[in-house]
């Protein structure tokens, strides 16, 4: 997809579309005006009839045989709208667009008021939005959807010349994050019988072999055992595909500046273990894997925009299944940093293969690591699909990655990390616990992770809620989060 930014008048060609904005109350953008006044009040008739009543999302195409086509998208009870409606306005369209024979859409909706939101930062959603909109993963299927005619959208910009770089700017940063999310959707998307760990591994290879400035080691089991990480070999012992850690390096700047780190828990599927889940329960376990797609996500994001920073990735690949070789509860094993756990439930196999990888980024002597993982039940339980759960005890960090949030619109809610959660995961034969009862379940696994992360900064997302939607239905889809708020933080870093 093209995505272009135009000031002033927009040429109405045959197979083109222009999107314009109406309220409720019947107010019109500045474009909906233009149109009305050209086609003798054709918009202010139709909003009269009463079929189209400008509700949040409501979309009405109009062909207007060869000067193109209209798409009239309803704003809801003013031209001023909140950020998350701007987001639904900007999907309703490009869902309604996408099975037309347009190819070329113009975003007339510069006009459009968002709260505390700037234009360039509309240019950037719209991107990214759209781009949701349009995806598709149809892979498996006999029949394909027919694909978009879509070939071009162009963003109408108001404004002056430093207005203008700015949306460019925006321009630029959408579409890296666009094409990350894309990119990592398609991995999140595959089944664990195609995207195994070896599968998963071989592409990080690919991809660190596509840029100069990325280099790449896997560690394989053998040499896993050998080093220590008895937390990561007890999840992958139940599975005949053998477990990966890759370690990723990415080096935008400076060789001698303290690299960010990365670490993704990549379970290609949780079955639960000898600890099996229900059946229900299983179904989209694939997507247990979207932690490390990420790490691979804002690698990509990263090259695109050439940031001048140093990371460094770890992705724990691994695939959580019962077995004659499986770990079983009561199971006590010894992890790199050489804190024993016990292993009270094999279905908390996310922070065992998370604190071996945590311990081994040690060794990059990272100034700041983030670790991604869809980790809890309870994260969903205790926030939905809306916000991801962030924990850490460094304030100004949160701080740094709420903002982040709040600007990608890829949000994340803190919850604490306090001491007194600690003591749920003590052990009476091993120095802790994998697991930490029923209550408070997102904090616990954060205070499993944190024995683990002492010689740095750190800060934990739990994306169980947002990375897809996982409980089951047939609404099941990665959704590419939290690539926009890490790549949206790696940008701040950059600026400071
Ligand atoms: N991968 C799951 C967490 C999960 C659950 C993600 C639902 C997305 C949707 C994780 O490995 C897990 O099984 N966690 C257990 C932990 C418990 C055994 C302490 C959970 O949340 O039930
Ligand atoms: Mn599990
Ligand atoms: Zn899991």
């Amino acid at each position: 997809m093209k995505f272009t930014l135009k000031q002033g008048k927009i040429a109405k060609k045959a197979k083109s579309c222009q999107i314009i904005g109406v309220s409720e109350k019947g107010d019109l953008t500045i474009a909906a005006k233009a149109v009305d006044k050209a086609s003798k009040a054709l918009i202010t008739k139709l909003f009269k009839q009463g079929d189209f009543r400008g509700e949040l999302g409501q979309t009405w195409l109009i062909p207007m045989l060869n000067s193109g086509t209209l798409l009239l998208v309803g704003c809801g009870k003013t031209l001023t709208v909140t950020a998350g409606d701007f987001r639904k306005i900007i999907n309703a369209s490009f869902k309604e667009i996408q099975s037309t024979h347009i190819e070329q859409v113009t975003v007339a909706l510069e006009d459009l008021i968002i709260t505390d939101y700037s234009p360039s930062w509309k240019v950037r959603q719209i991107v990214e939005v759209a781009n949701s909109a349009l995806y598709v993963f149809d892979q498996f299927k006999s029949a394909k959807k027919a694909a978009t005619h879509l070939k071009e959208i162009t963003i109408s910009c108001a404004g002056d010349k430093t207005e203008l770089a700015e949306c460019q700017r925006a321009l630029a940063q959408g579409r890296a994050i666009a094409e990350s999310v894309s990119f990592a959707k398609n991995l999140e998307n595959l089944p664990s019988n195609i995207c195994t760990p070896t599968f998963l591994a071989e592409q990080a290879k690919e991809f660190a072999s596509q840029h100069k400035n990325i280099t790449i080691k896997i560690l394989e089991e053998a040499e896993m055992k050998k080093l220590g990480m008895g937390a990561f070999m007890a999840v992958t012992s139940g599975s005949a595909q053998p477990g990966k850690m890759v370690c990723l390096e990415y080096t935008g700047t400076d060789k001698k500046s303290a690299p960010i780190g990365l670490v993704g828990k990549g379970i290609t599927f949780d079955s639960g273990g000898i600890s099996l889940k229900p059946p229900e329960a299983m179904i989209s376990m694939k997507y247990d894997m979207c932690g490390a797609a990420t790490v691979l996500g804002v690698f990509k994001a990263a090259t695109l925009l050439k940031l001048p920073i140093n990371l460094v990735g770890i992705m724990a690949i691994a695939e959580n299944l019962p077995s004659g070789t499986a770990c079983k509860p009561d199971d006590i094993v010894t992890t790199l940093s050489g804190i024993t756990v016990e292993i009270l439930n094999t279905d908390a196999e996310g922070r065992l293969v998370l604190s071996d990888a945590l311990t081994y980024c040690e060794r990059y002597k990272p100034k700041i690591v983030i670790d991604i993982a869809t980790l809890t039940g309870a994260a969903v339980i205790a926030l939905g699909h809306h916000a991801s759960a962030l924990l850490t005890n460094d304030d100004e960090l949160a701080q740094d990655l709420l903002t982040a949030g709040l600007e990608s619109y890829d949000r994340a809610w803190r919850l604490p990390l306090w001491s007194d959660y600690q003591e749920q995961i003590k052990s009476p034969f091993a120095d802790i616990a994998n697991t930490g009862g029923r209550t408070a379940g997102t904090i616990t696994a954060a205070c499993f992770l944190s024995r683990f992360t002492k010689k740095f900064r750190w800060a934990h997302l739990d994306v169980a809620g947002t990375a897809a939607m996982m409980m089951g239905g047939a609404d099941r889809y990665a959704t590419g989060r939290p690539i926009p708020m890490l790549t949206q933080f790696l940008i701040n870093q950059c600026n400071d």
